[in-house]
């Protein structure tokens, strides 16, 4: 195992009563705030009156960023710095999902920044500032309520790119496992499905002696594959949806990749199926990382992906380690589409063979000509999975 720093100050406040405490974590780091959300699910579920009321009640001041999209977009975080100059305003309260946390992140350090937002994600610029930001998650899924990093599409330049700074990890997050339980059926298996993913994009390494992070990942895996059916067939069971959302905080706060070195290969790859025609993240993995994990099937990886289906799913191994391999990988698929109802091909969401080798190209590029892992994947072999994901 390598050497490491695990470090993560955002304060977790979990569970169904902590919005009283809202305007004393608050105070602790501004008393003027931007408000931010997305196309108004917080008030239809009576969030955003109820958050008003305590701020009101405090007397903190407010201005409000409503209307960010999924797949938040630089033109929001125009706007949002513009907001917070022009009021000076002094913290971020984020209310939603990662889209909504992610794009506050760009604007918290935006706002420090004398450029264009999007030069921070495009790395033309650094944040060495940024506000403070505290969230209110809505859906359990990217883990941007306790980590540093965020996600931005640029719809002019079909771009759709990863920041992070140290400086943006939310000082707090309060998670409700109650403000889920209106997610719908398709967001709250895109969001078991993120979840997974990002725990298998630490998981899937080789040799890096990090046996208690893989087993830590294995019950992230296994919380997921038992709860989020039951999450997708009685919405409001506590149990599930608070399991699933402490699992969204766990799958990538840093812990499952302490140690070792991960490369977060599928991630690369479904960036630019949502770039490119806005689909939900957690949808694209669910498609993509079957076909991926045939795609490395062979000698040195064979064991890993048998030991995967073994300890998450059961199989019962035999004396055929690619047979077992296969079982492993087709009970993943085979979960994603019975049991999480999820749309299991491209042509399913509306993607056909048109842009494949473009965004094949552009994947690569975007990761620096290849992207590294336990497998290297040129253009070719991207194109390769996209096509293999199409029926
Ligand atoms: O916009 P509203 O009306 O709020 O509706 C949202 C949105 O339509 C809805 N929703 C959220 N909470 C709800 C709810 N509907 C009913 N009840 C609630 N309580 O769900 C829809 C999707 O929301 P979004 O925030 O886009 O979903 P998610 O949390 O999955 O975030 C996805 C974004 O995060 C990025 C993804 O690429 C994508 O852009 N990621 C961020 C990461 C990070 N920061 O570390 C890592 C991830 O890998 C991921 O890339
Ligand atoms: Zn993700």
């Amino acid at each position: 195992m390598k050497d490491f720093i695990w470090n993560v100050d955002t304060k977790i406040m979990f569970g169904k009563d902590f919005l009283k405490d809202l305007p004393n974590e608050i105070q602790k780091y501004g008393d003027r705030v931007l408000i931010t959300y997305g196309g108004g699910s917080i008030k239809t579920i009576g969030l955003y009156d109820k958050v008003i009321k305590v701020l009101k009640k405090a007397n903190i001041f407010y201005k409000e960023l409503g209307g960010i999209e999924p797949n938040p977009r630089v033109e929001s975080a125009r706007e949002g710095v513009k907001i917070v100059r022009e009021n000076d305003l002094n913290f971020i309260l984020a209310i939603g999902g990662g889209s909504v946390i992610d794009l506050s992140k760009l604007i918290a350090g935006a706002t420090f920044v004398d450029a264009d937002p999007w030069k921070i994600v495009i790395k033309e610029e650094k944040i060495e500032k940024a506000l403070p930001i505290g969230t209110i998650l809505t859906l359990a899924a990217t883990g941007s309520e306790m980590d540093a990093g965020g996600v931005i599409t640029n719809p002019e330049t079909k771009q759709k790119l990863g920041f992070g700074s140290p400086y943006t990890t939310p000082k707090f997050s309060i998670l409700n496992p109650e403000t889920t339980y209106s997610v719908n059926e398709r967001h709250t298996a895109a969001g078991v499905a993120d979840i997974m993913s990002h725990t298998m994009e630490n998981y899937f390494t080789l040799n890096d002696g990090a046996y208690l992070q893989n087993r830590l990942a294995e019950a992230i895996l296994k919380t997921c594959i038992h709860y989020g059916p039951i999450a997708l067939n009685n919405p409001t069971n506590y149990d599930a949806r608070a399991n699933i959302m402490w699992a969204s905080s766990w799958a990538i706060n840093g812990l499952l990749n302490t140690g070792k070195d991960t490369n977060w290969s599928v991630h690369a790859m479904e960036h630019e199926l949502s770039a490119f025609y806005d689909l939900t993240h957690g949808i694209g993995l669910a498609i993509l990382t079957p076909r991926f994990l045939n795609h490395i099937l062979d000698d040195s990886t064979v064991d890993m992906i048998r030991d995967f289906g073994i300890n998450v799913f059961n199989i019962r191994p035999t004396n055929d380690k690619f047979v077992d391999a296969k079982k492993s990988i087709g009970a993943l698929h085979e979960f994603f589409e019975q049991q999480m109802h999820i749309p299991m091909t491209l042509e399913e969401v509306g993607i056909d063979d048109e842009h494949l080798e473009e965004m094949a190209k552009r994947a690569a590029t975007h990761a620096g000509g290849t992207i590294k892992g336990v497998k290297q994947l040129t253009s070719e072999d991207i194109l390769e999975i996209y096509k293999k994901s199409l029926y």
